[in-house]
């Protein structure tokens, strides 16, 4: 059990007004709200050892080496790792997404090789693979969804086959909620040879993640979206799969030796972090992994589904009004909830909310073939984290109902 009214004291921005009336934040999966924790370390950093690292050999730079390092051993042992090295830092899922695509896809794909995809991919996990595609020649393949936005794995078999190289999907859809099967694709993709890039952004945050039980051969999430600051993120990738690659960026720190005529490179994570790379917010999405833990993971989730199960129940009062997108049992999704009201653009609706202090994002959530399956424009989204609570819910559905009957009117 969290002990919500202590825990939201953490957060300083909760206790925001907005156009007068106390924040309701609902829009946790665009990004997290910080504790006081990730702030402060930010700041220690600043004001008390801000240098470069792994270059300095001064007792500054000393100090935020080890603490780089620290995290980054960190993050590995949250995701279920004990290889620091298998943790890339970059700026967020979209650059470790494409990353993956620009290297190992440069060096692994050629014509006549299918990525299987799904339709409810971000924008992040569908471009590069485009791209790639259109680079090498490599055909897309894509599930289906099922009506209550599953996965469909009844043609499993005859989608992977020996000309799939690649299957990347999210762990759980930023618009739907909806929890895929990951394990079970992983096991279909090995079998013949394929590997599996997953997207983390919505999951991670979210409940427990373990790169080793799911035998992923990447994963890319992102810091912000998991108390942690902005600007920051994770490319986990298997050590033997990662050593077998080029860098995709080059200059500093990434290099073992350079001569005027070659250089080589240096040695894992450092081949893949050219430049002096975010090192406060790396520290940050540390103290963030900190934070996490001391709640739990499992609490989190637990949470989160009960205020899912809850809100999912309260919006049933509008069903003949407006529809509810993904699965309806908890146990095969998140508390990412979108929604359609005929007549009502989410955006209006987004904005009368907003009045009310309630923050929800209205848009394609960077998912616009996920909108054409759905047959809509757009959604009104509203997503959970740790902090929210079932008194806010009340307040959304209260305000939901005067805004419906506003635009109806
Ligand atoms: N990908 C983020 C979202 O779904 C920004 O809102």
């Amino acid at each position: 059990m969290l002990n919500l009214e202590q825990m939201r004291k953490d957060f300083p921005i909760l206790n925001r007004k907005v156009h007068g009336k106390q924040l309701v934040y609902f829009d946790n999966g665009a990004t997290s709200q910080k504790p006081r924790q990730v702030i402060n370390e930010l700041v220690d950093y600043y004001e008390n050892y801000n240098s470069n690292i792994h270059r300095s050999v001064h007792l500054l730079g000393e100090e935020a080496t080890e603490k780089y390092e620290i995290a980054r051993s960190k993050i590995a042992s949250f995701i279920g790792t004990s290889v620091p090295e298998s943790i890339v830092f970059v700026r967020g899922t979209t650059e470790g997404i494409n990353l993956v695509a620009s290297s190992w896809g440069s060096m692994n794909i050629s014509a006549g090789d299918e990525i299987l995809l799904t339709p409810m991919e971000h924008h992040s996990n569908l471009v590069p693979w485009q791209l790639l595609a259109e680079r090498t020649g490599a055909q897309l393949k894509f599930f289906n969804l099922t009506e209550d936005g599953q996965l469909d794995l009844s043609n499993m078999d005859s989608l992977i086959s020996p000309n799939t190289k690649l299957v990347a999907l999210t762990i759980m859809s930023n618009v739907l909620g909806t929890i895929n099967p990951v394990k079970k694709i992983i096991d279909a993709a090995h079998s013949v040879g394929s590997i599996v890039v997953l997207d983390g952004a919505q999951s991670v945050p979210h409940m427990p993640t373990d790169v080793v039980d799911l035998d992923c051969d990447f994963l890319a999430f992102s810091g912000h979206k998991m108390l942690g600051p902005t600007g920051i993120g994770v490319l986990y990738g298997k050590k033997e799969i990662l050593d077998e690659m080029n860098p995709y960026m080059f200059g500093g720190e990434m290099v073992r030796q350079v001569s005027l005529e070659k250089s080589t490179w240096n040695d894992l994570p450092y081949k893949f972090e050219a430049g002096t790379p975010n090192i406060a917010d790396v520290i940050g999405l540390g103290a963030a992994v900190d934070y996490l833990l001391k709640i739990g993971l499992k609490n989190i989730h637990d949470h989160e589904i009960s205020l899912t199960s809850y809100a999912l129940t309260k919006l049933e009062e509008f069903s003949d009004r407006m529809k509810v997108f993904g699965p309806r049992d908890t146990n095969l999704r998140g508390g990412n909830i979108s929604f359609h009201c005929r007549d009502i653009h989410p955006h209006d609706l987004g904005t009368f909310l907003d009045q009310e202090g309630i923050a929800i994002r209205a848009g394609h959530h960077c998912a616009m073939p996920l909108m054409h399956c759905l047959e809509v424009p757009a959604t009104g989204r509203a997503s959970f984290y740790l902090y929210n609570t079932h008194d806010e819910i009340d307040f959304f559905i209260t305000i939901l109902g005067k805004a419906l009957n506003y635009f109806e009117k």
